[in-house]
């Protein structure tokens, strides 16, 4: 267990994201989530991370129904007009993008109509509820698996019930799910019980994946003070799938 005092002395050799090369989890096509209002704000992103080391990003909007009822259509259509913005401006990022599914019952009909968005041979980004599990937790991933996608569960780290219950995270980590953490956690994004939650799962080797979340440039900016705050340093003994994708 590390103590603040002794974090804070630590030092990476990290000095920027090109050990990881494609980024896997953000909300960068304009004004269909809660991501970034418009292109200003997109390519501000896109620079800074291609200014951060990445070559690629995988961006994946919301999909739940009664706040962002995006499609395959609507993404895919923000996608395009996303790529030709950047191709304007001269980035050399490339852009591509899947989606972010809560799991609820409307993503289960997406899932029995197969009208889902995915990256890498089959990878399939879900979230959780934030205040209570699914009942059938278990269930749902052996659903999505017999399908023939690969579940990768987004920020396992934001969900106290997994800590309170580290014996459902493990099921379904041997059932096959994979697991994506937020690079910000790591440095408090979202508190102190996440962040140290997010440190014990990247030294259990639980973490198959990094990503930005990134919803805003601020949080792109906070990438960059993330390198330097030396807390990247429990990274350098782990490997991540993120550049299996580039
Ligand atoms: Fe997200």
């Amino acid at each position: 267990m590390f103590s603040f005092f002794s974090r804070k002395q630590e030092r990476s050799s990290i000095t920027d994201f090109g050990f990881l090369g494609v980024d896997i989890h953000s909300h960068l096509i304009p004004a269909i989530d809660d991501g970034v209002p418009g292109y200003a704000a997109a390519l501000e992103c896109l620079q800074g991370l291609q200014d951060l080391g990445y070559k690629k990003v995988i961006t994946t909007p919301h999909v739940l129904q009664d706040y962002y009822p995006n499609t395959s259509f609507t993404i895919r259509h923000g996608l395009s007009e996303l790529q030709d913005a950047v191709r304007e401006a001269g980035l050399t990022i490339q852009v591509d993008a899947a989606a972010e599914y809560l799991v609820d019952d409307h993503f289960l009909s997406l899932l029995r109509s197969g009208d889902l968005l995915t990256w890498g041979p089959n990878y399939l980004l879900i979230e959780l509820p934030f205040a209570v599990p699914p009942l059938n937790l278990e269930d749902i991933i052996f659903q999505i698996m017999t399908r023939g996608y690969q579940p990768v569960l987004a920020h396992p780290e934001r969900y106290s019930y997994l800590k309170e219950h580290p014996d459902r995270l493990q099921k379904i980590k041997e059932q096959g799910c994979m697991f994506q953490l937020n690079l910000l956690s790591l440095m408090g994004q979202y508190g102190s019980r996440v962040q140290q939650y997010a440190r014990q799962l990247v030294e259990q080797s639980m973490i198959d994946f990094l990503g930005s979340d990134a919803h805003r440039p601020k949080d792109i900016e906070k990438l960059g003070q993330l390198i330097k705050s030396g807390e990247l340093s429990i990274l350098e003994s782990h490997q991540f799938m993120n550049r299996s994708l580039a």
